[in-house]
């Protein structure tokens, strides 16, 4: 199934559903239920003025990680360096942090507003190697339309 297909499902959701936080969580959910590889999915944001990120909506399994520092784990190494990090084998990577054993890769894309990386979408899968160029760029389209919003 081409990712595209989903982009006016997307739009829908960011019209009609009322706050932020809840267009956030349908748009997790929607992404879970319907990618077979997206096992969980997120929306990290910078919390405050404090170099860390903190979980604002996801679907999929709870995570003990809703808050990581700059730096640490895949997540906080993309808000440094504002740059999309696909990691093909979590196992092979020293600066990770498991949210679950099942997981075996991840995919997290920053989110921009107005040049400033002020979070990202984070993606985990059960599947090894699950992501690639077309992941890529779906989630860079959603994350300009999220952007939107703020
Ligand atoms: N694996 C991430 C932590 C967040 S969980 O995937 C939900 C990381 O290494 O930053």
């Amino acid at each position: 199934m081409s990712l595209s297909l989903l982009k006016p499902e997307i739009t829908k959701i960011i019209r009609t559903s009322k706050t932020v936080d809840s267009k956030l969580s349908k748009i997790c959910e929607f992404l879970q239920e319907n990618v077979k590889h997206y096992d969980w999915v997120g929306f990290y944001f910078k919390n405050g003025d404090k170099p860390e990120l903190k979980l604002k909506a996801y679907a999929g399994k709870p995570t003990d990680h809703t808050i990581i520092p700059f730096g640490k784990g895949i997540c906080g190494q993309v808000a440094v360096s504002n740059e999309n990090f696909l990691v093909e084998d979590v196992s092979a990577q020293d600066n990770y942090i498991a949210c679950s054993i099942d997981v075996k890769s991840e995919i997290v894309i920053p989110l921009f507003v107005n040049d400033e990386n002020i979070g990202q979408i984070d993606i985990d899968s059960n599947t090894a190697n699950a992501f690639s160029q077309e992941d890529e760029s779906f989630l860079v389209w959603l994350n300009a339309e999220v952007a939107q919003l703020y």
